[in-house]
């Protein structure tokens, strides 16, 4: 069976910068309150006519340049998101055609924050069968647009984004092991309730502001502080390894806290532990991809090094994958 792994990341963040401040004018909150239960200083917010798809294209397009791959090598595309331009067609379907990769299949998938990783599980089998040879997956999400902007218990948390990476064959190292899970006994704690078939919009919905994101935040948080640090630890055994072993985190970029509750519980120092929700803020299916291009750039994973990517998110879902980054010369053409 031949390995998988990352040949190029790419990202796409919006240009317009939210701050707590913005906010303080919004809803009844402080800069102190948001940075002490969340750590978010700031976060990205698309413009009325960008969407989903926009942010995926262009996160598509810088990774396959990363890559050095022709979009008509393309065989596979995957979106994970909670915020698709339409119910229907695909985001996926969106991007094929933006970024004219003629030859890949496309879909989208929905397992919220936790996207990008399962979508990714599936590339890498995907790839590891030898069925197909160049998965693009992305996870990009506008969660701006279904934030009630009058909730200050949701809309501080949220930002958009899009992150991709190609997943292809390689000689060595790549993706080692993954851990997949859910628990859809808590997915009323976080969800959109209007929209889908079993309340479709109408005046009423509308009014009640069903459309939105509605959370019960503390119950969110009791499980991601809990299943952060089990799903690493889960597919770390899977891996062969310890935590020791690890040589950087990338969580989803949620809340400060999670992500030092998910450190404490792996025991990694907080140089080994890679944060930028300061600067995003939670950008859902994004979070994780965008961090794994920020971490690449910022010298952080280096070939070999062995990395954790972990996340959380609506379903209620969680997921983990231990890899080790492969250098140019690894990739097996
Ligand atoms: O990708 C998954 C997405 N979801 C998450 O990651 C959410 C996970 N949950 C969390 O991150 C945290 O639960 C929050 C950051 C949402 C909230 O932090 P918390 O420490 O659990 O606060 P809380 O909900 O217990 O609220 C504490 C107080 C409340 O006031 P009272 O009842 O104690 O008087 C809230 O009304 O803080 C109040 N509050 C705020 N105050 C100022 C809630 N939101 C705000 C706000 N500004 N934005």
């Amino acid at each position: 069976m031949v390995r998988a792994g990352i040949w190029g990341v790419g990202k796409a963040i919006p240009e317009k910068v939210l701050t707590n401040a913005d906010l303080e004018k919004m809803v009844d909150t402080s800069h102190e309150w948001i940075i002490e239960r969340t750590g978010i200083v700031e976060r990205r917010i698309a413009s009325p006519e960008q969407s989903s798809s926009d942010l995926a294209s262009a996160a598509a397009l810088d990774a396959l340049r990363a890559a050095e791959v022709d979009v008509g090598e393309l065989d596979m595309i995957i979106v994970a998101t909670a915020t698709p331009d339409m119910v229907f067609p695909a985001t996926a379907c969106l991007v094929q055609a933006e970024i004219g990769a003629k030859n890949a299949a496309a879909f989208d998938l929905l397992a919220g924050c936790t996207g990008f990783i399962y979508a990714l599980d599936l590339a890498v089998r995907a790839v590891e069968t030898g069925a197909y040879k160049r998965v693009l997956v992305i996870g990009a999400d506008v969660l701006s647009k279904i934030t009630n902007w009058r909730d200050r218990t949701t809309c501080v948390l949220f930002g958009d984004g899009a992150g991709a990476c190609v997943v292809a064959p390689v000689k060595r190292g790549g993706v080692i092991s993954t851990y997949l899970g859910a628990d859809g006994s808590g997915g009323d704690k976080l969800s959109v309730p209007a929209g889908g078939s079993r309340l479709p919009l109408s005046a009423e919905v509308l009014e009640q502001g069903l459309h939105y994101i509605h959370m019960v935040g503390k119950e969110v948080f009791k499980f991601a502080v809990r299943i952060m640090g089990e799903a690493s630890l889960e597919a770390l055994q899977r891996a062969g390894l310890q935590p020791e072993d690890v040589d950087l985190l990338i969580p989803h970029q949620a809340n400060i806290r999670i992500i030092d509750a998910a450190a404490k519980r792996l025991d990694l120092s907080p140089e080994k532990v890679f944060v930028n929700v300061d600067r995003y803020g939670n950008t859902g299916a994004a979070s994780i991809p965008i961090a794994v291009h920020e971490a690449l750039a910022q010298g952080g994973l280096l070939p070999g090094k062995r990395v954790v990517l972990v996340g959380f998110g609506a379903g209620l879902t969680y997921g983990a994958c231990v890899l080790e980054w492969n250098s140019r010369e690894d990739r097996l053409l």
